[in-house]
C-alpha cells in the first residue's frame, strides 16, 4: 500500500514539475513551442493516442489547435492539422522541411538495410539523384506506357477469375484478389523478364515482404515502451533480420541472373525497372554511385509504398459503391454511355469519365492510405508564431485536413459530387493543400500516375462487368485496422454476378 502511495505521489510531483517547466518555457519568447496536452512521465502522450492514430490526433487538434506538440516514443513531435499551416510546411518552407521523420521506435538495429532508404532518407544528394531518376526514367510517362500490356493482361486475368466464380455461384475475397493484381503489376514492371520465366516469382516476393512487414509491425508494438526496446524479448527482431536476409538472397540471385543474361543476350534491351537501376549501378559516369543495398532497399520500398496503397484505394471504392447503390448506378451509366456494352473499358477511356474521377478523389479523401505526412525540420524556422528548431519531427495530418467540415460539407459521408461542383479545381498533386492524398511538395508520392491508371481502370472494369452482392448483409461494415495506414479491418467478401463477360468481347 505504502509503495502505491509513494508511486502515486511521485507521478503527481513529476506532472507538476513538468507543467511548471512548460509554463515557464512557453512564456519565454525565444523558445515558444506549439501548445499541447499535459504529458505523463515515461509514456508521454501515448495514453491519449488510440490505435487509429490520425483520428486521435484530429481529436487532440480540435482542442489544442492546428499546430500542437505531443510526445511520441519519448520525442517531441509537432502535429499540423489544417491546410493553412500545412501550406507553410509543404510549400512556403518546402526545402526546410524536406527531410523525413522516421517512425522507427528504435528499430534500426534490426534493419540490415539501415541507412539505404530512399523513402525515409534525409533531403540531400542521394534523394535528389533518385528523385530525378524516378521522374525522368523509372516512372516517367513513356516508361509507364511501355507497361500497358502488363496492366491489361493482369486486369483481364482478374476479371476472368471473377467470371469463373460468378459461374460457380461462389463468393470471392475481393480485397485479396485486388491485392494480388496490384502486386503482380508492380512485380512485372520491376522484374518483367524474370516473372515471365518464373510465374511464381510475384508470390515469392509478396510472401517475403509480407513476413518482413509482419515482424516489423510486431516489433514496433513492443518497442513503443522505451526501456524494453533495448532487449529483443519477443525474438521478433531476430526473426526480422532472418527474413530480410532471405529477401536479400532472392535479390542477389535476381541480380546475378540479370548480369548473366546481359552477357549472354548482349544487345537485347530490357525495359523493366530493375534493368534501369542495374544500368545506373554500372554507369561509371553517373552523377552518383548507387550501391547494391540501395537498389535492394529501393525495390523493397516500391513494393511497400505502391502495392497496398493502390489495392486499398480500389477496395475502399468498391466497398463505398456497394454501400451507396445510387452512386454505383450513376457510375455505371457513365461507363455504359461512354464505352458502350460491346467492349471492355480501357485506359484511354478514363479521361472521358469525370464521375469515376470524382469517385476516386472522394475515396482518397475519406480513406487516405497515407494519412500522416512525415517531415523533419532542416533549419530553424518560424511557423505561425512558433519557433520550430532544426531536427524537430513533424506530422502533417492529411486525414484531418481532408475531414475539415469548413471545406467539406458532411465530411463523414461519401459524396463524389463535391468534386464536380465545389472542388472541381482540386487535383491529385496537392496544389490545393485541402486535398493531399498523395502528399505535397518535394516529398510527394512518385507513383501517382501509375496508381491512378490502375485504380481507375480496375474500378471501372469491376463495375462494368459485375453486379456485387456482399456475402454477409447488405452493407459493408467500415472499420479500420490497428495502426495508421487506414486499411480495412474486415475482408471484402462478395459474390460477383456477371453482367458483361469481357472474354466474349
Ligand atoms: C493510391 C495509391 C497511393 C497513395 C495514396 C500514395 C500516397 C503517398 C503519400 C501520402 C506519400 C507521402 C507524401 C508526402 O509525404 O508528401 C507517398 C510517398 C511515396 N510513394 Fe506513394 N502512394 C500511392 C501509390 C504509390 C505507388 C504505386 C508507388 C510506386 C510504384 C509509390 C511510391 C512512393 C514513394 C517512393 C514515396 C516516397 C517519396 C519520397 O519520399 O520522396 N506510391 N505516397
Amino acid at each position: 500500500m505504502a509503495t502505491i502511495i509513494v508511486l502515486f505521489a511521485w507521478i503527481i510531483v513529476a506532472l507538476l514539475v513538468r507543467t511548471l517547466v512548460k509554463i515557464i518555457t512557453n512564456s519565454c519568447p525565444r523558445t515558444r513551442h506549439p501548445p499541447g496536452p499535459p504529458s505523463l512521465p515515461i509514456i508521454g502522450h501515448l495514453h491519449l493516442l488510440s490505435s487509429n492514430l490520425p483520428k486521435s490526433l484530429q481529436i487532440l487538434a480540435s482542442r489544442y489547435g492546428p499546430i500542437m506538440q505531443i510526445l511520441m516514443g519519448g520525442k517531441p513531435v509537432v502535429v499540423v492539422s489544417d491546410a493553412k499551416t500545412a501550406k507553410e510546411i509543404l510549400k512556403t518552407h518546402d526545402v526546410d522541411f524536406a527531410s523525413k521523420y522516421v517512425l522507427g521506435f528504435g528499430l534500426s538495429k534490426f534493419n540490415i538495410y539501415d541507412g539505404n532508404s530512399f523513402v525515409n532518407c534525409q533531403y540531400g544528394t542521394y534523394w535528389r539523384f533518385m528523385k530525378k531518376l524516378c521522374r525522368t526514367q523509372l516512372f516517367a510517362g513513356p516508361q509507364l506506357d511501355l507497361f500497358i500490356h502488363i496492366r491489361e493482361q493482369e486486369t483481364l486475368k482478374l476479371l476472368k477469375s471473377l467470371v469463373e466464380r460468378s459461374r460457380e455461384g461462389e463468393p470471392c475475397d475481393l480485397g485479396m484478389e485486388i491485392s494480388n493484381l496490384s502486386n503482380n503489376i508492380i512485380c512485372k514492371m520491376t522484374l518483367g523478364k524474370r516473372c515471365a520465366e518464373d510465374p511464381n516469382l510475384p508470390m515469392k516476393i509478396r510472401k517475403s515482404i509480407g513476413a518482413m512487414m509482419e515482424y516489423t509491425a510486431k516489433l514496433s508494438f513492443t518497442q513503443v515502451f522505451g526501456p524494453l526496446k533495448k532487449y529483443d524479448l519477443s525474438g521478433n527482431g531476430k526473426k526480422l533480420i532472418s527474413v530480410t536476409w532471405e529477401f536479400d538472397g532472392l535479390m542477389e540471385q535476381l541480380f546475378k541472373e540479370y548480369e548473366d543474361s546481359r552477357i549472354n543476350d548482349s544487345g537485347q534491351e530490357e525495359n523493366d525497372l530493375i534493368s534501369i537501376l542495374l544500368e545506373t549501378y554500372r554507369d561509371t559516369s553517373a552523377e552518383l554511385k548507387i550501391t547494391r543495398n540501395q537498389i535492394k532497399t529501393f525495390f523493397l520500398e516500391i513494393f511497400l509504398a505502391g502495392v497496398d496503397t493502390t489495392a486499398a484505394t480500389i477496395q475502399w471504392a468498391i466497398a463505398e459503391l456497394i454501400n451507396n447503390p445510387k452512386i454505383l448506378k450513376k457510375l455505371r451509366e457513365e461507363i455504359d454511355s461512354e464505352v458502350g456494352s460491346s467492349r471492355l473499358v480501357k485506359e484511354s477511356d478514363i479521361q472521358n469519365l469525370p464521375y469515376l474521377e470524382a469517385i476516386v478523389k472522394e475515396t482518397l479523401r475519406k480513406h487516405p492510405p497515407g494519412p500522416l505526412l512525415r517531415r523533419e525540420c532542416n533549419t530553424d524556422t518560424k511557423i505561425n508564431k512558433y519557433e520550430i528548431e532544426t531536427g524537430t519531427k513533424i506530422l502533417v495530418n492529411a486525414y484531418a485536413i481532408m475531414q475539415d467540415p469548413n471545406i467539406y460539407n458532411e465530411p463523414d459521408k461519401f459524396i463524389p459530387e463535391r468534386f464536380l461542383v465545389d472542388h472541381q479545381e482540386m487535383d491529385f498533386y496537392g496544389q490545393d493543400l485541402h486535398f493531399l492524398p498523395f502528399g505535397s511538395g518535394r516529398r510527394a508520392c512518385i507513383g501517382i500516375s501509375h496508381a491512378l491508371i490502375v485504380t481507375n481502370v480496375t474500378i471501372a472494369s469491376l463495375i462494368q462487368c459485375f453486379d456485387w452482392k456482399l456475402k454477409d448483409g447488405d452493407k459493408y461494415d467500415i472499420k479500420l485496422t490497428t495502426g495508421y495506414s487506414g486499411a480495412m479491418a474486415l475482408p471484402l467478401v462478395c459474390y460477383p454476378i456477371t453482367r458483361f463477360d469481357p472474354l466474349k468481347e
